[in-house]
């Protein structure tokens, strides 16, 4: 305790003899400790309380006090007014002193501590002194620990709101609202969750956000990629590993399944995981035991596991790739994220989001966007999904000043779609229409692919440019294709 802090007391107490009693038990620490008013009834002490907030430590409280509020009622009152208050009850003699339910009783209406009073004949001090001079001591510290709990908390809750509001998920698209709803409905429990979807659809945010809306919030999320440790490294960074149990193991190692005990491990790219990786895992989460290389017995240990992947777990399982048993553990529920071409409206909603961000991330104004590049980003398929769309607008701010032209997006550093001739004519590897003339093939070809570039083109000259054709061919070719 800081020595200078002096602890404020307000003592209620109707017998002067008891008063003075208490200031002389508490003289010798006059310094620490100051009984700064005295009141003789419950009533006069919550007002007083309510007056003049904050103004004391801890009350000193007689049990028996005239007036009609007085005992427990009087200390839930007081507590009321300020629950960060501490209360010393002092009762007489005549209470039975081993009657438990009466202290009991005390403790519970929110008396921090009770002693019962010397008999009447020790004129000097109330109550064993130093355990007095103690308990009021402690009833000080547990203000202070209490008020920084409740400050702590406050920082605590102040930070997990600030980090859900960085990992805000943007989309309104219906089968983002249905992500949305089954992040919050799964979220409270506390299963495992697969999450799939392309590479960067937004997986990792996803569990995030399960993350910090789960009773795991205040816990450690510990993101794993499992793709980029090395094979034979992997056990040791999940599991941890102690000194000396392999060449290079100089210190013991935490693992990162110890990091976030109590909390949220997020397994990503779940898929590359070697095979004697996924049986230890299977026991994790089996048995909540982790084995530490190099460590006889086990840990426990208590986590949430979420996982990813880009691949077809289930494929994988059946190519012999990835034990069934694990796969069925770590999909209790399945969450499968959209691709960013099937959220219809996101992808302007996204651009507006990123481009607020990137602007005052750079410090810049927010450029305006000419509504024939909105175009050409709509109807872009964006193969790199949100993460496509986050870094293109991050070059188009470092490189737009104050607005975003069709141009500015149709360059080619800034969209470099990897269209294919599979695009082109929208069908892929389940190709099972017709078989036609080529040459009739290739008119579908031709027309899709002119229609496209079109699309992302300031203009017909421009478009010309970029598919290498005079703009005198380009136009005939178009006209002859049928387009206007
Ligand atoms: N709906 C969304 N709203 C806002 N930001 C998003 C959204 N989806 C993704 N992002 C952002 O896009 C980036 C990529 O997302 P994330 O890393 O979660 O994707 P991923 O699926 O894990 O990708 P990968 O497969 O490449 O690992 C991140 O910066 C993320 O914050
Ligand atoms: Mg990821």
């Amino acid at each position: 305790m800081n020595i200078k802090t002096v602890i404020k007391i307000l003592l209620i107490e109707d017998e002067d003899f008891d008063v003075a009693r208490v200031k002389s038990t508490v003289s010798v620490f006059s310094n620490r400790i100051s009984v700064e008013d005295v009141v003789s009834n419950g009533k006069a002490a919550l007002k007083l309380l309510q007056r003049n907030p904050d103004q004391y430590d801890v009350v000193i409280l007689d049990y028996q006090i005239s007036g009609g509020l007085r005992g427990e009622e009087l200390i839930r009152e007081i507590k009321l007014v300020d629950p960060f208050i501490q209360i010393i009850v002092i009762t007489k003699m005549t209470i039975n002193l081993t009657d438990f339910t009466f202290a009991n009783n005390l403790l519970k209406a929110g008396a921090y501590w009770y002693c019962t009073k010397y008999p009447g004949n020790i004129e000097e001090f109330i109550y064993q002194p130093t355990d007095f001079v103690l308990s009021i001591f402690n009833a000080y510290e547990k203000k202070k620990l209490e008020k920084q709990r409740v400050k702590s908390d406050k920082r605590l809750m102040k930070n997990i709101e600030g980090i859900l509001a960085s990992k805000k998920i943007i989309g309104e698209s219906k089968p983002m609202v249905h992500l949305k709803e089954q992040i919050e409905k799964y979220a409270k429990s506390d299963v495992n969750i697969l999450i799939s979807g392309n590479s960067g659809t937004g997986k990792e945010l996803v569990a995030w956000n399960i993350h910090l809306k789960s009773k795991r919030k205040d816990e450690n999320f510990v993101p794993i990629n499992c793709g980029s440790i090395p094979h034979d490294l992997i056990e040791s960074e999940l599991f941890g590993h102690e000194k000396g149990s392999f060449t290079g193991a100089n210190a013991n190692k935490l693992g990162l399944f110890e990091v976030g005990n109590n909390g949220t491990v997020f397994l990503d790219e779940v898929s590359e995981l070697s095979t004697t990786a996924q049986v230890k895992l299977l026991r994790v989460i089996q048995e909540g035991e982790i084995e530490k290389v190099g460590r006889v017995g086990t840990l426990s240990v208590n986590v949430r596991i979420l996982a990813a992947t880009n691949k077809n777990l289930a494929e994988e399982v059946n190519a012999g790739r990835f034990r069934e048993d694990l796969y069925y553990r770590l999909n209790v529920v399945p969450v499968e994220i959209p691709p960013l071409s099937a959220r219809e409206g996101d992808v302007m909603l996204l651009f507006n989001h990123f481009l607020e961000y990137f602007s005052e991330d750079l410090d810049m104004a927010k450029p305006s966007v000419d509504p024939k590049a909105e175009e050409i980003l709509s109807n872009y398929k964006w193969p790199g999904n949100v993460r496509e769309l986050r870094n293109v607008i991050q070059r188009l701010v470092l490189n737009c000043k104050d607005r975003i032209t069709a141009k500015d997006v149709s360059d080619p550093m800034i969209l470099h779609s990897n269209i294919g001739p599979k695009d082109m004519v929208s069908f892929g590897d389940n190709y099972s229409g017709p078989i036609m003339p080529y040459k009739d093939m290739e008119k579908i070809f031709r027309t899709n692919y002119f229609k496209y570039v079109r699309s992302i083109s300031v203009n017909d000259s421009s478009a010309a440019e970029r598919l290498g054709l005079a703009p005198s061919n380009f136009y005939r070719m178009c006209k002859e294709l049928g387009i206007k």
